[in-house]
């Protein structure tokens, strides 16, 4: 039997150079060669297999979205200065959503208030954190979440079914950065369709004050066979080549970054011309000073970096093959 999906894996990467630079994922076609290979066709009518993709940046790159589009899942909420018992309420509602996930390509996920990855949660250490959860989705959902909480908080025993509600309370503790999914089986199910996102602790005693970023590594199966087709930062496939992130120089960067990709064991992320410190989960003073790190699923971590130079630098997961199926982008470093 022949593959009835066109576009799987082998062939996008095979194709991932002509395909990126093709434009639009939508006038691509599939089609088998008399070899019986699949291969990309654009029908656009011309070749722009000279453009290559690693320095395809700006209006050409063809991302889905618009230039604002990702900022509520890139910019947290503000941190607040250390109150002990203040509530912190969020809500959030399980949706099935039909999203585009890379230009012209769509894929059927299940949401939490209808973008994946989900909201970013943000609260500070000791405040008590209030998640009103509704599940408006087809399937029984929960909220598991990372971090110090009773075992009936837990997002494991307690599944709300289609139409039900559970309110999550606990103490935000540890401070770090701590990241949300479902745990309703089958559990890498739930997950790959999209129901995770970031959970921000702030230290009692504040960092110090940055440029803040939430970056929530992904993938997507979009033909079904288990297997990644897209890779992003922040759900939507090359967003940040398209857009690029701008920052100054004269103040640190720092980037809450969490790994939820599914069927591959890791992901990383690496950043062109620069060093960082990393923290791991976030939840110490202990660094590593690199210009790569790497994340096992559920793994998650803070960067911080200080530009030494203004310019266009890329930063991008370092296996080429998540890069150049979507996990690159660029940060813009104004002096
Ligand atoms: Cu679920
Ligand atoms: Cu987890």
């Amino acid at each position: 039997m022949p593959e009835k999906h066109g576009l799987t894996r082998r062939a996008l990467l095979v194709g991932a150079a002509p395909l990126v630079a093709a434009g639009p994922l939508a006038r691509l076609a599939f089609a088998d060669d008399d070899k019986g290979h699949e291969h990309l066709a654009s029908h656009e009518g011309h070749d722009h297999r000279d453009l290559g993709h690693a320095a395809m940046i700006g209006d050409q790159v063809p991302a889905p979205g618009g230039p604002t589009d990702l900022d509520e899942l890139l910019l947290p909420p503000p941190a607040l200065p250390h109150q002990p018992g203040r509530i912190r309420e969020y809500k959030l509602v399980a949706r099935d959503k039909e999203i585009e996930v890379a230009k012209g390509v769509t894929f059927p996920a299940w949401t939490y208030n209808g973008t994946v990855p989900g909201p970013v949660i943000r609260a500070t250490e000791d405040d008590i954190l209030r998640v009103e959860f509704t599940n408006a989705g087809s399937h029984p959902h929960t909220i598991h979440f990372h971090g110090i909480h009773p075992a009936n908080m837990d997002g494991v025993f307690e599944i709300v079914g289609p139409g039900e509600r559970f309110t999550y309370e606990f103490p935000a503790q540890p401070y770090g950065m701590q990241l949300y999914h479902c745990h309703a089986t089958p559990l890498k199910k739930h997950i790959h369709k999209g129901l995770y996102g970031a959970f921000i602790i702030d230290p009692a005693k504040p960092r110090k004050p940055a440029q803040e970023l939430v970056m929530v590594m992904n993938g997507y199966d979009t033909d079904g066979d288990g297997a990644n087709n897209f890779y992003t930062v922040n759900g939507l496939a090359f967003y940040y080549a398209k857009y690029p992130i701008t920052v100054s120089r004269s103040q640190t960067v720092r980037i809450y970054l969490a790994n939820l990709t599914e069927f591959d064991l890791v992901n990383s992320f690496h950043l062109h011309g620069e060093f960082f410190r990393y923290y791991p989960t976030g939840s110490t003073d202990q660094f590593e000073y690199t210009d790569t790190v790497v994340q096992t699923q559920g793994q998650r971590g803070v960067i911080e970096i200080d530009f030494h130079n203004p310019g266009l630098f890329m930063f991008h997961a370092h296996q080429s093959e998540f890069a150049e199926l979507g996990w690159m982008g660029f940060f813009n470093v104004v002096a």
